[in-house]
C-alpha cells in the first residue's frame, strides 16, 4: 500500500514543466473571468491557479467518505497569524488552525444535540481530541499541535460528548503520515549499494576520498544510518584553517559606543578559542568573539575602517542597514573583495532602530562559521520605543560542527553540506557553549536575539517560571506585542523579546524541536540547553509586573504600516519568485534517500539528521534556485528593476515538488518589507523585516518598500545555499 502511494508521489515529482504549464493554462482559461479573485485567494485547498501558491499536498487534507456516506470535504492546515511564519508548540510540534470545507453531509442521527464533530488524533488513534463542531460549508477550528495525525468527522447524537459515539462520516490523514517504516523498502535499496562502475554519478564525481583530506563527521546520536551513506565523502578537496597555536586568545565581545561622525577600526583576524575544554584556531573581529557590539544612536553616520588580517579575501556586510549600496559589502556588486592585508572604508548610516548585525559576504559558510559576526544596536530615537525592563541582553545564536579531530573541514572551492546546510553539533550563545545569566525574582529582561548559524532554525524557549513576550523583529517593533511559548528564528533573523522570571531557581533556555528519523519514518524530540538563567530570591526593583503584563501597541509602526497592509492584502502579487533546486550528479544512495524523503517535507528541517548525505553533497550538486515565475529566469539571470518609492508585492513560493524541498530564510539587502500573508492567510500584526523564513511548500506574500537606490542582493541566508547560487539582484533606480 505504501509502495503505491509512493509511486503516485514520484510521478508528481517527474511532472515536466510543460505538462504543468499546460494543466495550468487549461485551468486558467476556465477561470479567467474570475482571475483576480482566483489569484488573490490561493490558500492550500483552493483550486490550482496560474500563480504558484501554498502546497496543496502538504497543507490540504482530502477527506474521504466512510462506508455508506457520500460526503466530501477538505481540512486545510492554516497558518496562524503571529510573529513567526511557522507555528510550532514549545517542543517544536507543528501547530495548525484548521479550516473544514464539507459537502453532502449525511442525515444526522436522533439524539439530545445532534451535529457533526471533527476530531484529530495521532496514528495510534489515541488520544482522540475533539476539535469542535463542524457543519456543511466552511468551519474554522483549532489550533492544535500534532506532528502527523488523522482527521475524522463523525455524525453525533450529542455534540457535547467528549468522546466519539456517532458514526464516522469522513476521514483523512495529514501528509506526514506517509512517513512509515514500511518505506524502509527504499532505504534497503539505498543500503544495498551498487557496484561502483554501475553508479554513473559516483563514477563521474568519484575520487579516492582520503586523498582529498576528508576523514569523517559525527553521526547523529541515536539514529541509524545506512553504511552506504556513511561511506560518502564530499567529492572535492577539504580546507581547514591552519593551526596557529600562538594566535591571541579571543576576548569576549566589547561594547563600542559610537556617536555621529565617529570612526572605528575593525580588523578580521585569527584567534584561538577554547570551547568545551578544547582549543581551536578560529576567526574574530578585533580579537573578540563575537565581534564588538556597536552601539549607535538612530540617524547617526559612522565610518568603519575594515582591515583584513585573514588568510582569505573578505568583506563586511551590514545586515539590515539601509545604507549606501557602495558600502553594502557584496563583492562583485558593491565592491571588490578585500584581499588579505588590505583595507576598505565603510560609511554606515542607521535609519532604523533596533538590532542588526555584520558578517563577511565571502564564503560565509567558512568565515561566518569560524566566528566573524557581531551585533549592531541602534538606539531608537523615540524615547519610549520599548516598555520598561530591568536589563537588556544581546544574544547571538550559533552552532559549530565539531568532530573527533577538531572542527570538521570545509570544502576548499565549494561548500560541503549543500543539501540542508551545515548543522553544527555544539550550540553557542555569544560564542559560548554554556551561557549563564543571573537575575532577581521578577526581573524583566529584554533579549535581542540574532541567529547567525549557517542553517539552523531555532525554536527558543525558557523552562517553567518565565513568561515570554514578542516585541519586535528585524527593523523595529510589531504593531502589537504578543505572548509566545517560544521564538522561531531562522538564520539572519532578529527577534526582540521580553522575559519575566517569576520564580527563584534555575531556568533553562532551550532549543526544543522535532527531529526527523528518516530511517524509521518518525519524528522525535530534540532538546538542547543553550544556557541557564539563575533566578535569585531577592526581588527585582522596581516591580515591573504591571507594565510587563500589558501588551503595548507601537503607534509609530501602526501609522507606518496599517494602511499599507490593508491596501495590499488580497491583491495578487506583482512578482513571484519560486524557490527550487536542481540536483546534479548525486551519488545513487543520496538520490534514493532524497526521493524517499520527499514523500513529506516538514515546514522546517530543524536538525541535521541525515548528516552523511548532507555533508557529502557539494555546491555544484545542489543548485538551489530562485526562479522568476514570469520569465523563467533563474538566480543571476533575473533582472528586476524598480524605482525608488515603489511598493511591490512579491510572493515567495517554496515549491513543494522540489526534490528535498526545505525552508529558506530569504534576505533582501538594503530595503525593508512587511509580510502580507502566509499561505493565503492575511497577516495581522506587521513589523518591518529584511529576512523571512519561507517554510517548505509555503507561499509568503511580501510588500517590499523600495526605499533605497542601488543594486541589492536577494538571497537565501543558509550559507551553503547562497554559495551554491541561490541569489539574485534587485535594482532600485533613483526616481
Ligand atoms: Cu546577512 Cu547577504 O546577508
Ligand atoms: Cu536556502
Amino acid at each position: 500500500m505504501s509502495l503505491k502511494r509512493h509511486e503516485r508521489y514520484i510521478s508528481v515529482d517527474h511532472f515536466s514543466d510543460t505538462s504543468r504549464a499546460a494543466a495550468l493554462a487549461v485551468t486558467l482559461a476556465a477561470a479567467s473571468v474570475f482571475l483576480p479573485t482566483a489569484l488573490a485567494a490561493q490558500r492550500p485547498c483552493d483550486p490550482v491557479s496560474a500563480v504558484p501558491s501554498a502546497s496543496h499536498d502538504l497543507y490540504c487534507i482530502h477527506l474521504f467518505p466512510a462506508a455508506g456516506s457520500s460526503a466530501t470535504g477538505t481540512a486545510e492546515l492554516d497558518w496562524i497569524p503571529g510573529p513567526f511564519t511557522v507555528n510550532v508548540a514549545k517542543d517544536g510540534t507543528n501547530r495548525w488552525a484548521v479550516r473544514f470545507s464539507l459537502h453532502d453531509l449525511p442525515p444526522l442521527p436522533p439524539g439530545p444535540a445532534p451535529g457533526y464533530v471533527a476530531w484529530v488524533m495521532p496514528q495510534s488513534l489515541t488520544p482522540m481530541r475533539r476539535l469542535g463542531t463542524v457543519h456543511e460549508g466552511t468551519t474554522a477550528l483549532g489550533p492544535f499541535a500534532l506532528q502527523s495525525f488523522l482527521v475524522h468527522v463523525s455524525a453525533e447524537p450529542d455534540t457535547t460528548a467528549a468522546t466519539r459515539q456517532g458514526r464516522l462520516v469522513l476521514r483523512g490523514e495529514s501528509a506526514a503520515t506517509r512517513l512509515r517504516p514500511a518505506d524502509n523498502y527504499e532505504f534497503f535499496l539505498g543500503g544495498i549499494g551498487v557496484p561502483r562502475e554501475q553508479d554513473e554519478h559516483a563514477h563521474h564525481m568519484g575520487a579516492a576520498p582520503d586523498s582529498l583530506g576528508w576523514t569523517g563527521i559525527p553521526m547523529y546520536p541515536g539514529l541509524d544510518m545506512l553504511p552506504s551513506e556513511m561511506a560518502l565523502r564530499p567529492p572535492m578537496a577539504a580546507w581547514s584553517l591552519p593551526e596557529r597555536p600562538n594566535a591571541p586568545a579571543a576576548r569576549p565581545r566589547e561594547v563600542v559606543t559610537l556617536a555621529d561622525g565617529d570612526t572605528l577600526d575593525l580588523t578580521a583576524g585569527v584567534v584561538r578559542r577554547t570551547l568545551a575544554g578544547r582549543s581551536y584556531t578560529m576567526f574574530g573581529f578585533n580579537g573578540q568573539y563575537p565581534g564588538p557590539m556597536l552601539r549607535v544612536p538612530q540617524g547617526a553616520q559612522v565610518i568603519v575602517r575594515f582591515h583584513n588580517a585573514l588568510p582569505l579575501p573578505s568583506t563586511v556586510h551590514w545586515h539590515g542597514l539601509r545604507l549606501d549600496a557602495r558600502f553594502d559589502g557584496v563583492p562583485g556588486l558593491s565592491q571588490p573583495a578585500v584581499e588579505p592585508g588590505e583595507s576598505f572604508t565603510y560609511q554606515l548610516v542607521f535609519p532604523d532602530g533596533g538590532i542588526f548585525w555584520y558578517h563577511p559576504h565571502v564564503r560565509e559558510d567558512i568565515q561566518q562559521d569560524l566566528g566573524l559576526y557581531g551585533n549592531i544596536f541602534v538606539q531608537p530615537s523615540l524615547p519610549d520605543a520599548w516598555g520598561p525592563v530591568h536589563r537588556e541582553e544581546f544574544l547571538i545564536l550559533d552552532d559549530l560542527l565539531v568532530g573527533e579531530d577538531g572542527l570538521v573541514p570545509w570544502g576548499r572551492d565549494e561548500p560541503t553540506h549543500a543539501a540542508m546546510g551545515r548543522f553544527g553539533n555544539l550550540l553557542l550563545v555569544n560564542g559560548e557553549p554554556d551561557w549563564r545569566l543571573q537575575v532577581r525574582q521578577g526581573e524583566v529582561v529584554r533579549l535581542f536575539l540574532t541567529n547567525v548559524s549557517n542553517t539552523r532554525t531555532f525554536n527558543l524557549s525558557f523552562g517553567a517560571g518565565a513568561r515570554l513576550k514578542v516585541v519586535g523583529s528585524d527593523l523595529g517593533n510589531f504593531v502589537r506585542e504578543s505572548w509566545a511559548e517560544s521564538v522561531v528564528i531562522g538564520p539572519a533573523e532578529r527577534y526582540v523579546v521580553e522575559v519575566r522570571f517569576e520564580e527563584p531557581g534555575p531556568v533553562a533556555m532551550l532549543n526544543a524541536v522535532q527531529g526527523q528519523d528518516h530511517m524509521n519514518g518518525r519524528f522525535f524530540p530534540v532538546v538542547d540547553t543553550l544556557g541557564v538563567v539563575t533566578v535569585t530570591a531577592a526581588r527585582a526593583q522596581p516591580d515591573l509586573a504591571q507594565s510587563f503584563n500589558a501588551l503595548r501597541t507601537d503607534r509609530f509602526v501602526a501609522n507606518e504600516t496599517t494602511a499599507l497592509l490593508r491596501g495590499n492584502q488580497g491583491l495578487p502579487p506583482e512578482r513571484v519568485l519560486e524557490l527550487r533546486a536542481k540536483w546534479v550528479g548525486l551519488p545513487f544512495v543520496t538520490e534514493r534517500l532524497m526521493r524517499v524523503d520527499s514523500l513529506y517535507h516538514n515546514p522546517v528541517e530543524w536538525a541535521g539528521t541525515m548528516p552523511g548525505m548532507n555533508w557529502a553533497t557539494i555546491g555544484p550538486q545542489a543548485q538551489w534556485t530562485l526562479r522568476d515565475h514570469a520569465t523563467g529566469r533563474e538566480n543571476h539571470e533575473i533582472d528586476w528593476r524598480f524605482r525608488k518609492g515603489d511598493l511591490v508585492r512579491i510572493r515567495l513560493v517554496n515549491i513543494r515538488e522540489t526534490l528535498h524541498a526545505m525552508q529558506h530564510p530569504i534576505h533582501l539587502h538594503g530595503q525593508r518589507f512587511l509580510i502580507l500573508a502566509v499561505n493565503g492567510v492575511a497577516a495581522d500584526d506587521p513589523a518591518w523585516k529584511d529576512t523571512v523564513l519561507v517554510p517548505a511548500g509555503a507561499a509568503v506574500d511580501l510588500l517590499v518598500e523600495m526605499s533605497n537606490p542601488g543594486p541589492w542582493m536577494l538571497h537565501c541566508h543558509i550559507a551553503e545555499h547562497l554559495q551554491s547560487g541561490m541569489m539574485m539582484t534587485v535594482n532600485v533606480e533613483e526616481s
